[in-house]
């Protein structure tokens, strides 16, 4: 339940909040904030804190942004929200004055739903209560220093997600036999184990179930071992299987994972969906895929401007060019003006990956025919070793301008 506090809002923004599935709305006009005799922080009960409040353009700004100041100085953890179209200097006094968004009050639904998302996350994050019960909370949970989470991520469908996670998996498991987990993390449509030819016994279904959520053991009984020597959690049979699945219990999996794995490798969907933004929460290294195609790189710069901005780009990424080919009509150099970003890492199209797919044994396990596929995976292992531990988790939060 994420519980929202609206300050001043038009009656069409409360009731987009108020019609959002598992949030609570409490508002209060401009008359009531405006009043002499009230005092928002007192009327806030220190034992039922909103997680957001949001406060609606018909304040001044000079009101909001006193506002604003008065919560973060008090309960610096609830997240606050402006809505309004404002300049950039606004924005800027804003974020110092506590907000921690800026948004038009006709923002999309998936926006306003994220940003609800990451309210409720920082409060389950921040309290000691959660709501799987007999778990810890995610807050006394610190991951193990060595421990390295690795996000394979991509704005689109069919760019060489699971390709790139499970040939990685193969290849840091030759250095770190054991010490690898690989997550099917696509939770509608996983095909991870139809790409390592595995049947699991069990799925990350169970390994979300309250039970596994409260005991470490649990959670490894429902791996996969593959015979080169590392674990995967598989994903489930039905598509509907994980749909009640919140964030925090993908955070809390993760760290459950990291806890007994050096290397935790999560696989995603295309685009940006809930469980892929839960993992970016504890994610070190984040990869991001793209293909050499202008929809698919304005994908990416897109992304990563998203991310950026809700404070989940990782201080570690390495963007990895899939599928390329020079007779795209596109260069290396095009990509990175367009993204923004450097690319890391270039692998080219071979009808090879496929082949080695649709047999259950990736090339990653054939270095005869792996030829040149087999040498980038091995360069992105490399680049991931050697930046990666520069940029451990307490960078993560690095936002880019
Ligand atoms: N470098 C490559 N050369 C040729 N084929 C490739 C290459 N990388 C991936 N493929 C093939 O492209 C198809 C899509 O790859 P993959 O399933 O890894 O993508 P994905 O991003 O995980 O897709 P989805 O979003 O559907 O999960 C597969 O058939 C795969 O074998
Ligand atoms: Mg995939």
């Amino acid at each position: 339940m994420t519980r929202a506090l609206i300050l001043a809002g038009t009656g069409d923004f409360i009731a987009r909040v108020n019609v959002l599935p598992g949030t609570q709305v409490v508002s209060l006009t401009r008359e009531t904030i405006e009043s002499e005799r009230f005092d928002l922080i007192r009327s806030l009960d220190p034992q039922s804190l909103p997680d957001i409040i949001f406060v609606g353009a018909a304040l001044p700004i000079e009101t909001a942004l006193t506002i604003g100041r008065k919560i973060d100085e008090t309960y610096p953890l609830i997240d606050m929200v402006l809505i309004d179209e404002v300049p950039v200097d606004i924005v800027v006094e804003a974020m110092r004055s506590g907000f921690r968004d800026v948004l038009p009050a006709d923002m999309v639904d998936d926006r306003l739903r994220e940003v609800l998302r990451r309210a409720e996350l920082h409060r389950l994050k921040a309290e000691p209560q959660v709501a799987v019960t007999g778990a810890k909370p995610i807050a006394q949970i610190q991951p193990p220093e060595e421990s390295r989470t690795i996000t394979v991520i991509s704005p689109k469908g069919g760019v060489g997600k699971t390709s790139i996670a499970t040939n990685m998996a193969i290849g840091l498991a030759e250095d770190h036999p054991s010490e690898v987990v690989l997550v099917d993390l696509d939770l509608q449509f996983g095909d991870v184990a139809s790409t390592l030819d595995l049947t699991p016994a069990h799925t990350i279904e169970e390994a979300l179930s309250p039970a596994a959520a409260a005991d470490n053991l649990i959670v490894k009984t429902m791996l996969t071992v593959h015979s080169a020597g590392f674990h995967v959690l598989c994903g489930a049979e039905s598509p509907a299987a994980n749909d009640e699945v919140t964030g925090a219990q993908i955070i809390r999996l993760i760290h459950q994972l990291s806890t007994q794995f050096r290397f935790v490798i999560i696989d995603t969907a295309g685009g940006l969906p809930e469980p892929t933004l839960a993992a970016l929460e504890v994610t070190d290294d984040v990869v991001l895929v793209s293909t050499m195609d202008v929809a698919c790189v304005r994908g990416v710069r897109k992304a990563v401007e998203m991310l950026a901005q809700i404070g989940l780009l990782p201080a570690s990424r390495v963007l990895t060019l899939n599928l390329a080919s020079n007779q795209s009509g596109m260069k290396v150099k095009d990509v990175e003006a367009a993204t923004g970003l450097p690319v890391d890492i270039v692998i080219a199209r071979s009808n090879d990956v496929q082949l080695a797919a649709n047999h259950g044994v990736p090339l990653m396990l054939n270095k005869k025919k792996g030829g040149a596929f087999v040498k980038s995976i091995r360069s992105l292992i490399n680049h991931l070793e050697n930046t990666g531990a520069a940029n451990k988790r307490t960078h993560k939060r690095l936002d880019v301008a």
